[in-house]
């Protein structure tokens, strides 16, 4: 009775052993993101992503709301994955064709350029999806937003899904209700939808997403949709652009939600957010409109729970060379 008690004592604590050993396994492959991921692999990797978003901001403002959005459009299908950045190929359709992407997405080839630079400090270390993060953030920075510390150690899917692009992005001719569940769906709250669409405080918006927007709807300033015509005639002028921020288009700001609150979003969906008749979201837009900072902070916690979502890390996916193409 007592060796057999011994022994079995024996086994369980090989058996724990074992099943630790095997949990540091699975740990290391399905290890969580870390902000000193590349400390010692690829020590320049940030300081490289930093110094090329800022040229191409200093070159063109309006490549900064691009990079930002290219994070979100990345993110929000499949997960933080680099898989918008997969070109098509004769027998393969991936995202860049989806709807809410067509002549739409830009900033591929800041994103080529950064790669080059990264790959040649430290070949085959640092993976799109997290340049992708790194230049979102270092975008919104450059144009005078808040800092945040970025989370890294993402790599980059071998597939990607035109489909899941045309289904999880959400539309600008959305109301409210239906906004709501686009977010709420994938582990966010109706809060952060709000704090994410003040990323509408800078780029600018083709003609066709805001046509009906400003002919035939009434929750818009008359004012402000009669000077937006000009630019975006009733048909024809399709990929004419207006500003999403009228105030400061370049300026990472809190104007976007001031402008909501005089009825001066561009989008059907931004002005949705503020109905200035007790909407759920109205006051949260006004707290926005009358704090910058209280905005910022939000922004920064949405964006790294963005950023976090369905990663691949560990050996899961791979480290992309090209960001174009799968190794
Ligand atoms: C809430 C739902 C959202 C809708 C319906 C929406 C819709 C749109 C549309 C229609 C455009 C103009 C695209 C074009 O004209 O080709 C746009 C631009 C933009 N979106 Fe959103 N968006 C949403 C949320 C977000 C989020 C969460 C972010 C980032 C965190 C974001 C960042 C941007 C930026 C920065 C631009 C300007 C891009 C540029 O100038 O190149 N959007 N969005
Ligand atoms: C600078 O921006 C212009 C568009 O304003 C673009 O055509 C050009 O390629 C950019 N140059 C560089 C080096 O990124
Ligand atoms: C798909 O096309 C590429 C060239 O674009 C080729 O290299 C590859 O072998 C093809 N793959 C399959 C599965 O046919
Ligand atoms: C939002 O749009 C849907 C579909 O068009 C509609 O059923 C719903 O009543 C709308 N909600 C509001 C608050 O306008
Ligand atoms: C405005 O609504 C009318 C009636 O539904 C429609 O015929 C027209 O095409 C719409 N105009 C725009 C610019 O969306
Ligand atoms: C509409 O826009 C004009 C011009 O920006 C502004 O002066 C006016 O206060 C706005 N009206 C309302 C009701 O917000
Ligand atoms: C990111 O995801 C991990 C694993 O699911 C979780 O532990 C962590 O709290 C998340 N971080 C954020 C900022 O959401």
């Amino acid at each position: 009775m007592a060796s057999f008690s011994s022994s079995s004592t024996l086994k369980i604590s090989n058996l724990k052993l074992q099943c630790s050993l095997i949990l540091v396994l699975i740990g290391v492959a399905s290890a969580q993101l870390s902000s000193t991921f590349y400390s010692t692999s690829c020590p320049n990797a940030l300081s490289t992503i930093q110094s090329a978003v800022q040229a191409a901001v200093k070159n063109e403002s309006r490549m900064g709301a691009s990079l930002l959005r290219l994070h979100f459009h990345d993110c929000f299908v499949n997960g933080c994955d680099g898989s918008i950045l997969l070109d098509d190929t004769a027998n393969f359709t991936g995202e860049k064709t989806a709807v809410p992407n067509v002549n739409s997405v830009r900033g591929f080839d800041v994103i080529d350029t950064i790669k080059s630079q990264v790959e040649s400090a430290c070949a085959g270390v640092v993976s799109c999806a997290d340049i992708l993060a790194v230049a979102a953030r270092d975008s919104v920075v450059a144009l005078g937003g808040q800092s945040w510390s970025v989370q890294l150690g993402r790599r980059d899917s071998t597939t990607a899904s035109q489909s899941a692009a045309n289904s999880n992005i959400p539309a600008p001719t959305l109301n409210l209700s239906q906004l709501i569940p686009f977010f709420t769906n994938r582990g966010f709250t109706t809060q952060d939808l709000v704090a994410l669409s003040g990323a509408h405080t800078i780029g600018q918006a083709r003609c066709t997403t805001f046509r009906s927007h400003i002919y035939n709807e009434t929750n818009i300033n008359s004012t402000f949709a009669t000077s937006l015509q000009a630019n975006c005639p009733s048909t024809g002028g399709d990929n004419n652009l207006s500003p999403l921020d009228k105030t400061s288009p370049t300026t990472f700001d809190n104007a976007y939600f001031t402008n909501l609150m005089s009825q001066q979003g561009l989008l059907h969906s931004d002005q949705e957010l503020y109905s200035g008749n007790s909407g759920t979201t109205d006051s949260q837009v006004s707290s926005y409109s009358s704090s910058s900072s209280t905005f910022f902070t939000d922004f920064s916690t949405a964006m790294l729970k963005m950023g976090n979502m369905s990663v691949l890390t560990g050996t899961t996916g791979e480290v992309r060379t090209n960001c174009r193409k799968t190794n």
